[in-house]
């Protein structure tokens, strides 16, 4: 974020959406995201303070009983303008854009919101047990936040390759309850009996790449399924799945008795930042009738660069798909999509009959987006995708993503250059992490423990020239893992560089 306070919307549009060029075509090394942050809070909150004190002002007039005619005639229920979802829908106009419009998007989609949302902090708001909170789990106490989860998520699933009428998504609560909601959903859906009788009747046996991400294994304790129902597919040397590998251990799994259900696939992996064969291991999945998800938590974001997404190929193969815009696209945490191609599979897999909450709808779509999840009271998480594409547009994020990717390449080149390390990752990086050792004899050192002391001793030093980097256990020892990301400046690049050398040269 560059802009500043002085300029115009359209300018704030244009220049929001990237970092400012130098003469040379580069980043500059200045940044103004806290003159654009004061900007914009100053903006909101001339908006939420309003809204509130009607609210407050209304309160006297309850006593009515009715709402009261302002002189002139005119009357104004301050809990709620009313509207059944298509026409909500048809009065919002929610559009999320290839180009960005800056300020002024992001302020008439906040005026949008409160106006056509229950002001909860209305005296005559007795519904839900959140006080004057908006759970955004039934349409009825958040009509215009569901009409933002739905519109976002249909189109981040329309990016992926989901483009059914039922295609969409669900914010969870994070990448790892995403990953969860996955399976759960898969395992209701092809062994409906689970639903009410547990995986007692089955010993499943679920498949994630030896780089896939503990989340899976977590999922698995939580399901009851036990964790040791996953099995590790090794990768090649890249860090990707090799799919004849998960053949045969899908194959070995049924000769054990075992029932093969799931199998998670990774774009973007945690250390590696590698993107597995989706096309390959979708074959794999029909062949045996198993569940396919993708957990593109970090890497997913590839899906608006042109240059990038085709690391993507084969997502639209899959049945369920997990992409976190809080972690590439920098909105704001916790901001996570269950993403798929058919909305009503997640609402037959995770619904309960709780009539008291979910009324149902006269459209047969599911509004009440919490019937699509684990969850009951949930947070809107979808609103800072949705005011961030208005902000940056599709166009923006895409602009944001390339840079990233040229950091990480700028990086790997650097440090290969110094002549100093050794780099593990792809030339070019397939994501934004960076991994190699500390090797100034121009190999990686036998020892693994030297290694290891070597990488823990940089990494601490680094800290002490104001670099935070980490490091992840490798083949010989520990190795150095860097992570850039849409904000990180040339210059930075330049300056770890210079650091990993110095730090390097202290190290025994
Ligand atoms: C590939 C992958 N999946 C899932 C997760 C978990 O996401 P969250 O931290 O949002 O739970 C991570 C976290 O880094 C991850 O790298």
């Amino acid at each position: 974020m560059t802009m500043t306070a002085s300029q115009d919307h359209h300018v704030n549009g244009a220049a929001a959406d990237s970092l400012r060029k130098n003469a040379h075509n580069e980043p500059s090394a200045t940044l103004h995201r806290a003159e654009e942050l004061e900007d914009l809070l100053v903006a909101v909150r001339e908006l939420i303070i309003p809204f509130i004190r009607a609210a407050d002002e209304e309160a006297v007039r309850k006593e009515s009983g009715d709402i009261v005619t302002e002189s002139g005639g005119a009357s104004r229920n301050v809990l709620v303008d009313c509207h059944a979802p298509a026409q909500l829908a048809a009065k919002m106009q929610l559009v999320l854009p290839d180009e960005g419009q800056g300020k002024q998007g992001l302020l008439q989609l906040i005026q949008n919101i409160l106006q056509y949302s229950v002001n909860t902090w209305d005296q005559g708001f007795l519904d839900k047990l959140y006080s004057s909170n908006t759970p955004a789990h039934v349409y009825q106490v958040s009509p215009a936040l569901t009409i933002v989860e739905k519109t976002t998520s249909k189109a981040l699933a329309n990016l992926c390759g989901f483009t059914g009428p039922f295609a969409g998504g669900v914010t969870c609560q994070g990448g790892s309850a995403s990953n969860l909601t996955s399976l759960v959903v898969a395992r209701n859906t092809l062994y409906p009996d689970c639903k009410s009788s547990g995986t007692r009747n089955h010993d499943f046996a679920v498949f994630t790449s030896a780089h896939g991400h503990y989340s899976v294994e977590k999922a698995a304790m939580i399901t009851g399924m036990g964790a040791s129902c996953v099995v590790g597919v090794p990768t090649d040397d890249e860090g990707r799945m090799k799919p004849e590998a998960l053949r045969e251990l899908v194959v070995r799994a049924k000769e054990e008795g075992k029932t093969p259900l799931y199998v998670n696939c990774t774009a973007g992996t945690t250390v590696m930042g590698s993107f597995d064969p989706f096309e390959d291991i979708s074959g794999i999945c029909k062949e045996f009738g198993m569940w396919m998800h993708i957990d593109a938590s970090w890497g997913g974001p590839v899906i608006f660069s042109r240059n990038q997404k085709w690391k993507m190929k084969g997502s639209h193969l899959a049945d369920s798909l997990t992409i976190n815009p809080h972690k590439m696209m920098n909105a704001p945490v916790t901001c996570s999509f269950l993403l798929g191609p058919d909305m009503q599979v997640f609402n037959r897999a995770n619904s309960t009959s709780a009539g008291y909450l979910f009324h149902g709808s006269d459209d047969g779509d599911v509004w009440d987006m919490a019937d699509l999840t684990l969850q009951c009271g949930r947070r809107a998480d979808s609103l800072k995708v949705a005011l961030a594409w208005l902000y940056y547009g599709a166009d923006g994020f895409e602009r944001q993503i390339d840079h990233a990717f040229a950091m990480a390449s700028r990086l790997a080149q650097l440090v290969k250059e110094t002549g100093k390390f050794t780099v593990l990752s792809s030339d070019p990086p397939p994501c934004l992490q960076v991994c190699f050792y500390y090797a100034p004899e121009g190999r990686i050192d036998e020892d693994a423990d030297k290694n290891t002391r070597r990488t823990k001793a940089i990494v601490q030093k680094l800290i002490n020239r104001g670099f935070m980097t980490d490091y992840a256990p490798g083949d010989n020892g520990y190795f150095l893992r860097v992570v850039v990301n849409i904000q990180t400046l040339p210059g930075t690049i330049d300056g770890l560089v210079k650091a990993l050398v110095a730090a390097g040269e202290e190290t025994t």
